[in-house]
Order: structure tokens, then sequence, then C-alpha cells
């Protein structure tokens, strides 16, 4: 049943009525949850909030698979925004994005002019940008676009998925470029001749992609909610006396906020990933996906508890 509801919220995260329905009608049934806000201004007084617990930040302006040139642009002038904003007020957030909403599925000259705009911005406030690893299909077209970019600005990280086959020659084909990735099991429908179908398999690499690139010296964040692959990287950078400004642990906003306070709480670096914006459509769909039990929350948002 639980398989069967993950691939109906997964399946449903792609649909394109849907999503522009949602557009249009603003943060619904309980996204707001796990969505912190539909405007700029409101996000921005979450960060603060956070900061003010200790708990940095980094901030996704929702939206994924843009397929017309003009709101590539749009949405390249709001990540500026966004950055200016961030340095200008003296919040502690980075910004994460995806490449599909900067112009990936149109053309590979519009995604490197919109992100070479956005990264010249974000390297004159000193604000960092981590590009979102999507689905398999733009996967190396992801990675080498990081690397086009990494190799003339430096605030630049991206994401590998644990869920992958390829994983572990990524992590060492990108290990001379010395890159500050963020290390995430994967959040989309994946057929398993590209992709673990097994969740035992997926932690088992999870594991061994977190010890490669912290034992390689780079800088690693954890993202996860999963107590074991937590307990795993504690265990870890112990036994190898990993520094603690070598690596971060992140979770999205809303979810397992207490275990957030507790890695604050122990020393580590917590980082929450804050989505915002009006198209939260797919990003809710792929959070019920992981966690059917949120439908509780989502019954609730439609019924009025
Ligand atoms: P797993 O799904 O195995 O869950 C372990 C435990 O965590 C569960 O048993 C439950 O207790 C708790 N938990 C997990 N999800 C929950 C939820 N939604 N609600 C409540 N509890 C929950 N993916 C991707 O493909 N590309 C990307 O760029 C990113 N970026 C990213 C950034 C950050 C900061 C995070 C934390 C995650 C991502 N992801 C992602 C998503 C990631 O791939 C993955 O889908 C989710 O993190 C869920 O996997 P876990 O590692 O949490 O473990």
């Amino acid at each position: 049943m639980e398989q069967i509801l993950k691939n109906f919220f997964l399946f449903m995260g792609k649909n394109k009525v849907a999503t522009k329905m949602a557009k249009k009608y603003g943060l619904r049934f309980g996204a707001g949850r796990f969505v912190a806000g539909a405007s700029l201004e409101s996000t921005l007084e979450t960060i603060r909030k956070l900061n003010e617990e200790g708990l940095e930040v980094t901030i996704d302006h929702l939206g994924e698979f843009v397929d017309n040139e003009e709101e590539t642009n749009e949405m390249t002038n709001h990540c500026i925004e966004a950055i200016k904003s961030i340095a200008n007020q003296g919040l502690n957030s980075q910004l994460s994005l995806k490449l599909t909403s900067m112009g990936l599925d149109i053309s590979r000259e519009l995604v490197i002019r919109n992100m070479k705009r956005i990264m010249e911005v974000a390297d004159s406030y000193d604000v960092f940008v981590t590009i979102d690893m999507e689905d398999e299909a733009r996967c190396q077209a992801t990675i080498d676009i990081f690397k086009e970019l990494k190799s003339q600005y430096d605030n630049i990280g991206t994401v590998l998925q644990s869920y992958l086959y390829r994983t572990v020659e990524d992590i060492q084909d990108l290990d001379s470029l010395n890159p500050n990735l963020r290390l995430v099991k994967g959040a989309y429908k994946e057929s398993p001749s590209v992709a673990f179908p097994q969740k035992k398999d997926v932690d088992e690499n999870f594991k061994k992609i977190i010890k490669m690139h912290l034992l390689n010296g780079n800088y690693t964040a954890i993202a996860t909610h999963d107590d074991a692959m937590i307990a795993y990287t504690k265990e870890l950078v112990k036994e190898h006396n990993i520094p603690l400004d070598q690596f971060e642990f992140q979770m999205l906003y809303g979810i397992r906020i207490d275990a957030q306070r507790k890695l604050r709480d122990e020393g580590y670096t917590m980082r929450v990933y804050v989505p915002y914006g009006k198209d939260w459509y797919g990003y809710f769909m792929r959070r019920l996906a992981e966690r059917p039990a949120n439908v509780a929350f989502v019954l609730k948002g439609i019924f009025g508890k």
C-alpha cells in the first residue's frame, strides 16, 4: 500500500494541470507545513527566526520544469533579488535552485547565461549557491554545468543522490574539483535500470558516499532525516577526527524539527532547507511520497481538522 501511495504522489507531482491550478490558488492542503510562504518577504522573516534559533538556512524559490525563456528570466531575477535581500539583511542563508527553472530543458546556452547572472551577484555578495539534483535524465547535464561554473566560481556546490548506481563514480570524478556537495538519498521516481530499487541498498550506498567524500577531505552536507545515517556520520567523523567545519547536517523545513534542534545543541552545523513561492505543488507531492503518513496533515488541511 505504501509503495502504491508513493508512486501515486510521484506521478501526481508531474501533473502539469494540477501544477498550474496550485500556482493560481496559493498554498493549500497543509502545504504550509513544508513550504515557508508564497513571498520572499515572509520567507526572509522565517530565515531570521531560524537564524535566531541558531539554525542556518538555504532557501529555494520553488519552480521546476520551466519550458519558456521568459519564465526562466523571471526565475533568475528572483534568485538575484533573494541573494541581495539575504546579504543586505545580514541573514545566514545560502540559495538552492533547480537548473530546469533556469532553462535546462530549453537550451544549454540559456541555462549557462542565467546561472552566470546569478553567480556574478552571489560572488559579489558572498552567498553560496547549491544546484539541486533533479531526475536521472538530467543528472549528467547538471554535473556538466556544475563543472563549468565551478571552474569560474568558488561558492557553488551541487547534490548527489545515493539511489543512483552512478553516484560512486561521480564522487570520484568530481573529487579533483574539491567540491562542496550535498549528499541525499534521492527523491524522484527512477527505473531499476539506473537506481537501486531496495531501500537497504540506497542506505548502504548513502553511507558509502558519505565516507568517500569526507575522507577525500571535501566539505560534505549530509541531508537526511534518517537517524541511522546521522548516527553513522557522527561515528565516522569521530573515528577519523574530521573537524566540525568540514561537514554539516541538513534537513527540510517542517520535518523533524526536534531532531534539527538536537543536532544544533550538540554543536553541529544544522542547515534548514526552506522552500517558498507559488510553485509549491511538485515539491509538496514529493514530500508526501516520502512519507504517506503526512497525508494525515493533508486531510486536516482539506477538511479543517
Ligand atoms: P528516509 O526517506 O529513509 O526517511 C528516514 C526517516 O526520516 C523516516 O523514517 C522518517 O522518520 C523521517 N522522514 C523522512 N521524510 C520525512 C517526511 N517527509 N516527513 C516526516 N518525516 C520524514 N532529493 C533530490 O533528489 N535532490 C535534491 O536536490 C534534494 N535536496 C535535498 C535537500 C535537503 C536539505 C534534504 C533534507 C533532502 C533533499 N532531497 C533531495 C530529498 C532526499 O533525496 C530524500 O528524498 C529525503 O531527504 C527523504 O530521505 P531521508 O534521507 O530523510 O530518509
